[in-house]
């Protein structure tokens, strides 16, 4: 059966001071409901997952830190789909740790994998395309199904899929490369030569296929999680994940997996994903969900004079934050912490953090 899995268990940490390690981007409300509410990023991701699937094969990977804010954010979550990660070891391990669950519940289950931390318009078209994504799975039941995107801009934070020969299924290809976060001038030539699309970030294979590609690729990680799967679900398994887990290799799905796997021919598929996306990451990125005011991105309470192209975000309802003759800033404020730089430098946002963090 067809099943999906929320990764979300990120930190956020080009968005501080809002995104917080104990309360990251993916938990906060931060879009706009249409009747003057707002929601999370997460929720979003769980009720865009149910144009497609029942909410009971839907599951969400997460910190263990986080599990009670992500219960409260998603009531129709089962209780059973929720899989904590004692501590955060990026997505390769997380999504072994989802897949390996999934595929004890569901041995044959082909298994969607979606972030948490992106705005996509509109959903009919996200559906459309993840039901084609899984449909490839029939015609090629080995892939490994990466949803592409087309580029825009040559961004530094995102991977990239080559576009090679066609399958039988519409709208898929296989893929012939596949980089991760390469350097501005590879990025330039990637977007110049047309050939290439941004990884999603959302995958479909089956379940047991990406473990598979894990022993290949990432033993340590493969043989780690079949110790953790191999102890009766409960506390026996509870304490082997604890003592395992935090020995894993660090890195995310995008290197360990579908980097090497791309070499292999065919091995790696892309379905076209045609829809407004944006990855909420930085703070240029959180502008875009924001309203305009007089030429500034606003949230919260601002008040701006004679000032332009700044993003401005309070997060308390009665803390204004007031601009004059102020241009290209980001100025945030919380109760606790102040934040100002240059748009221009949104991305040292995650450096500024680690000089604070080594400072207290
Ligand atoms: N459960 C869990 N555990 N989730 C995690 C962890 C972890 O340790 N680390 C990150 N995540 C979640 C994040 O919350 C997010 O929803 C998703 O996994 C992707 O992680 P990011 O840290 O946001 O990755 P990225 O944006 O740098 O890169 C990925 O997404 C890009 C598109 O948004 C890659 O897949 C890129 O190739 C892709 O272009
Ligand atoms: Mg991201």
């Amino acid at each position: 059966m067809r099943h999906a899995v929320v990764m979300a268990g990120g930190s956020g940490t080009r968005l501080w001071p809002l995104s917080r390690a104990a309360r990251p981007k993916q938990l906060l409300d931060v879009v706009s409901s249409g009747d003057g509410g707002a929601h999370s990023l997460l929720a979003e991701a769980f009720t865009r997952l149910e144009a497609v699937l029942p909410a009971e094969r839907i599951w969400v990977c997460t910190a263990a830190r986080y599990g009670a804010q992500v219960r409260a954010a998603l009531p129709r979550l089962r209780p059973d789909r929720l899989v904590l990660e004692p501590v955060a070891r990026d997505t390769a391990n997380a999504v072994g740790l989802a897949a390996a669950l999934v595929a004890e519940a569901d041995p044959d289950a082909e298994l969607a994998v979606v972030s948490a931390d992106h705005v996509i318009r509109p959903v009919e078209r996200f559906a459309a395309a993840l039901t084609t994504a899984f449909d490839a799975l029939a015609e090629r039941p080995r892939a490994l199904v990466t949803l592409g995107i087309r580029p825009t801009a040559p961004a530094t934070g995102f991977g990239y899929v080559r576009r090679g020969p066609a399958t039988g299924v519409p709208g898929v290809a296989e893929a012939a490369a596949f980089k991760e976060k390469p350097d501005r001038a590879t990025a330039e030539a990637y977007l110049a030569s047309g050939e290439y699309l941004w990884n999603s970030g959302m995958f479909v294979w089956r379940a047991r296929t990406v473990l598979d590609a894990l022993a290949d690729h990432l033993p340590a990680s493969a043989e780690g999680l079949a110790r953790v799967v191999a102890a009766p679900a409960g506390t026996d398994r509870d304490a082997v994940l604890a003592e395992v887990f935090p020995t894993l290799p660090k890195t995310s799905v995008d290197y360990a997996v579908l980097e090497p796997a791309a070499t292999e021919p065919g091995r790696v598929l892309v379905a076209d994903l045609d829809v407004d996306w944006l990855d909420v990451g930085s703070w240029p990125a959180l502008a875009q969900t924001l309203a305009t005011a007089d030429g500034n991105a606003v949230g919260g309470l601002a008040v701006t004079l004679d000032s332009a192209g700044n993003i401005v975000f309070s997060d308390d309802p009665e803390h204004l934050v007031a601009l004059v003759g102020v241009r290209d800033s980001v100025v945030v404020a919380t109760a606790d912490v102040t934040m100002v730089c240059p748009v221009s430098d949104a991305e040292r946002v995650k450096q500024l953090l680690a000089a604070v963090e080594q400072g207290h």
